[in-house]
């Protein structure tokens, strides 16, 4: 049976998100129908809605950190039923790729998607859902692989934050790159993602936890979620002032840097401030033609003298159905503060707000309440 609801479309390029009806199939084979109650926004929607959709057909809904409760399940679909709590994932393994058939789920080359399910009712036509989610809806259809259920005793309001900033950020330091404990750790940009970084590094015992923005404000939560340091790259050169404050008779440097901003230049300096065999991490949201320059042959900072590494951040190289569990636990021990990035609650008629301030304002995260 179809369901109606509403949600927060790009209709066209260069437009601004609007609401509309829609119609929502019922889920196919192996799908489930999610009723939404939360969605956070990540600045992975407003980078979809500045490159004109990134290459996703229009029209296009967008939200992909999203919770609800199974309202129906398709063919095939045991392990969950109507009712039960769940939080979306964008990226649940193929089981088909190499990488997963080497037995390395976390490298998977492509997430398992559901069938596009989403019509806008004004004339039928097919929407688009943002990384295979569309959370910024009061319904959606997924992957039923890709629905992780949740306790009973998991608020969803911070639950959703986990479906991409959380698990991006913790998830690099856990799976992308392992933070050793007792390490030197820097992070670039104090977002969702970056701050969740820090929690990661935290929660891995960095010795020296640095945080980088351009936001006091950004700078000063950064301490409450466990940052040792603040730099204000406005203000300073951010590479000399992290090897200045690690500085230890060896030029300084960190073991580990992070960047979380889609700045490229910030990927660079992430390189740059790294101690010999250092490794940095990139997470920002690239467009097509971004490029980083990184040099090879100076003596102190220059990738071969160096010995520096480059990785790349995908969702936190997560296994959604061990991961989300497991974060959500943490959170219920209280080793994890979801409830601290939730800085603005919503409505979702407010999305186009949420952006400007995400640009603008002091804000971790907007929740879309439904
Ligand atoms: N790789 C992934 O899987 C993945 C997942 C989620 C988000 N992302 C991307 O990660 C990036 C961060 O996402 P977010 O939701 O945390 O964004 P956000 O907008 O909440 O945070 C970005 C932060 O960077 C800071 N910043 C801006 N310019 C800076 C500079 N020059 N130096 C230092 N800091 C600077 C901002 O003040 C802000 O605090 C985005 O590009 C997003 O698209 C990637
Ligand atoms: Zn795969
Ligand atoms: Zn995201």
């Amino acid at each position: 049976m179809a369901t109606e609801g509403r949600a927060a479309i790009l209709e066209a390029p260069g437009e601004p998100a609007v609401i509309r009806d829609i119609v929502v199939d019922a889920p196919g084979p192996n799908e489930v129908l999610v009723k939404i109650v939360a969605s956070g926004v990540c600045h992975t929607d407003l980078t979809v809605k500045v490159l004109n959709g990134n290459g996703m057909a229009f029209p296009i809904v967008l939200g992909h950190e999203g919770a609800g409760y199974v309202e129906q399940v398709g063919e095939g679909v045991t392990h969950l039923k109507p009712g039960d709590p769940v939080v979306i994932a964008y990226r649940v393994p193929c089981e088909n790729c190499p990488a997963c058939r080497r037995g390395d789920p976390r490298h998977c080359y492509m997430a398992l998607r559901p069938g596009q399910r989403i019509h806008r009712k004004s004339d039928g036509a097919t929407c688009s859902q943002v990384l295979r989610c569309g959370t910024f809806a009061t319904h959606t259809v997924v992957h039923a692989k890709a629905a992780i259920k949740m306790p009973e005793e998991m608020p969803l309001d911070k639950a959703c934050l986990i479906a991409c900033g959380v698990v991006t950020g913790v998830g690099a330091t856990m799976n992308t790159t392992p933070v050793a404990a007792g390490s030197r750790v820097a992070v670039i940009g104090c977002g969702g993602v970056g701050l969740s970084v820090i929690q990661g590094a935290k929660l891995r015992h960095a010795r020296q936890i640095i945080a980088v923005d351009v936001n006091p404000t950004k700078l000063e939560w950064a301490r409450d979620f466990g940052a040792t340091h603040t730099v204000n790259a406005k203000e300073v050169d951010p590479v000399q002032e992290v090897r200045r404050l690690t500085e230890d008779g060896w030029d300084g440097g960190v073991e580990y840097a992070f960047e979380a901003t889609g700045i490229p230049k910030c990927t660079e300096q992430a390189v740059k401030m790294l101690a010999y065999g250092g490794t940095a991490t990139t997470i920002g949201f690239p467009a097509a033609t971004d490029s980083v320059n990184l040099n090879l042959g100076d003596m102190a900072t220059g990738v071969y003298w160096n010995k520096a590494a480059l990785h790349v951040c995908h969702c936190g190289d997560a296994l959604p159905s061990l991961d989300f569990p497991l974060l959500a636990q943490l959170y219920l021990q209280g080793k994890l503060d979801l409830d601290s990035m939730v800085t603005r609650k919503i409505r979702l008629e407010d999305v186009e707000d949420a952006f400007h301030q995400m640009e603008t304002g002091d804000v971790i995260r907007s929740v879309i309440e439904f």
